[in-house]
């Protein structure tokens, strides 16, 4: 049963779409998404501090990535490896020779920046002077002392990618799970780069997360799983609410591929900021486990990888049946976090002019990703019987697990509403007296994005909320 309730003075008279990364940013701060990291002591560059809006709905982000490859699919492994990576790692990844920019200083005003990314080649983009100096190879990896001694070998790194926990857990986890190739291994975790000139808020920083899976195949069928995995992760980024028109394809040349790459294909968005990448998808052949296997002469091993007697295992695959061993190849879909919100709220926020010429801002959020899910709102905050009922409602809804619900007491309801369309509640559910005195009791659900209102008996409430939310 379920009553429509006219909606007076809601109607739009035209929707404004303001993205800015001022917009963005201040939305951030106001409601508690995103703040700069350790602001009292004037923050440190390149890194942010996630509020408590801003880690649900990166929460939620990692656990729609984490669905999609780990519970909807059969052939995939999670994995949580370390942060501080033994410096062999990086030497055999290559990262320790090549993980660089070319880094030039401005001789006049003494600004750093990056050779490949001045606004105009050879000039400085802050004072415009050409009295810059040569570019010179800047390692971006961020190296830090472990353990009591401060030698010249006690130094470990922060990850500068995920990926290299996983390959060199490869053999790990082919043993204890018996998995066939071609299967893959995911994980979600902090990565650091000291990047010479972070900045566009949350979108280049120097310590990110990321989501990054690695698709072991047979070599020869890795260009027809690098496809495969393109077409995939388009399709993930359109279910996380980003439309068409703002994400591109963009293929890398040959001379602009990671030294590990024999292809490269980057999710672009359209950033307030420009199009940027949002998520790379590498095809990386044998380069990973060749470099970290012992043996490598011994395996056929097809990409250049340098001699490596560090390592005491053999990185390689026996196929069951045919008995063939091989190293396999990896298509490497690896997606950032951070970007991926700041490309979400991008999309997400909305400034419309109802016709009473209120501007309300609202943030069309997926409802999975959205960092609460209901709020409760009591008519009158002073009746005890009708915050009871709502204290009541909030319980049974919460016992659901969709997520965060919350009691909203501040406020009267117009300006409740007001504050859940901003940071993207997708129902508000309001307790009135009406509620109390009739039989069956009813209450109101607002949808965030039309505004409007249907009464709807309490018994019928769960039902409505679960079907709402349910993602698959
Ligand atoms: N394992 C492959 C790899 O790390 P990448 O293109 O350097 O490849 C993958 O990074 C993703 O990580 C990027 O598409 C981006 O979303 C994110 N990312 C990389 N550097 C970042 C930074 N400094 N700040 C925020 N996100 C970053």
């Amino acid at each position: 049963m379920m009553y429509f309730i006219t909606t007076i003075n809601l109607v739009m008279e035209f929707i404004m779409v303001a993205k800015n990364m001022n917009d963005l940013v201040s939305l951030c701060k106001r409601r508690g998404f995103v703040f700069p990291s350790g602001e009292i002591y004037g923050g440190l560059k390149g890194t942010y501090d996630y509020g408590p809006l801003g880690v649900e709905l990166k929460n939620n982000l990692k656990k729609a990535w984490w669905k999609a490859f780990i519970f909807d699919r059969d052939d995939f492994e999670g994995l949580d490896s370390a942060i501080l990576g033994n410096k062999l790692i990086f030497k055999h990844s290559g990262h320790e020779s090549t993980f660089t920019d070319p880094l030039v200083d401005c001789r006049e005003c003494k600004q750093r920046m990056r050779a490949d990314k001045l606004k105009t080649p050879g000039v400085c983009d802050f004072c415009g002077s050409k009295n810059l100096t040569e570019p010179r190879d800047f390692n971006l990896m961020m190296r830090v002392n472990v353990g009591p001694v401060v030698d010249e070998n006690s130094y470990a790194y922060l990850r500068p990618e995920t990926a290299q926990g996983i390959f060199v857990n490869f053999k790990n986890v082919l043993d204890s799970t018996s998995k066939k190739v071609p299967f893959g291994i995911a994980q979600i975790g902090k990565s650091f780069r000291n990047e010479i000139t972070p900045g566009n808020f949350i979108f280049r920083v120097r310590e990110f997360e990321q989501m990054e899976a690695e698709f072991f195949v047979k070599p020869g069928e890795d260009e027809k799983w690098h496809e495969y995995w393109i077409a995939e992760r388009r399709k993930w980024w359109l279910k996380q609410g980003l439309s068409e028109e703002n994400l591109k394809f963009e293929v890398h040349d040959k001379s602009d591929l990671a030294h590990y790459a024999k292809a490269c294909t980057d999710i672009v968005y359209q950033f307030p900021h420009g199009l940027e990448e949002l998520e790379g998808i590498a095809n990386r052949t044998d380069f990973d486990l060749g470099s970290h296997t012992k043996d490598a002469e011994n395996l056929g091993v097809k990409a250049k990888v340098l001699e490596n007697k560090d390592s005491s295992s053999k990185l390689s695959y026996t196929d069951p049946y045919t008995k063939e061993t091989y190293v396999p190849y990896v298509i490497e879909p690896s997606a950032g976090v951070d970007r991926g919100m700041l490309a979400i709220l991008n999309e997400a926020y909305t400034e419309e002019t109802l016709d009473n010429g209120d501007t309300r801002i609202v943030l069309k959020l997926k409802p999975h990703l959205a960092p609460v899910k209901v709020a409760v709102l009591p008519l009158a905050k002073n009746n005890e019987k009708l915050m009871e009922t709502a204290e009541e409602i909030k319980n049974k809804i919460k016992m659901l697990g969709i997520g965060k619900v919350v009691l909203e007491t501040s406020g009267n309801v117009g300006k409740a509403y007001r504050k859940h369309d901003e940071i993207g509640t997708p129902l508000c559910i309001t307790i009135d007296f009406e509620t109390l005195e009739k039989e069956p009791a009813t209450v109101t659900i607002r949808d965030r994005d039309t505004m409007s209102q249907i009464r709807l008996p309490v018994s019928e409430v769960l039902n409505y909320v679960s079907n709402f939310f349910k993602y698959v």
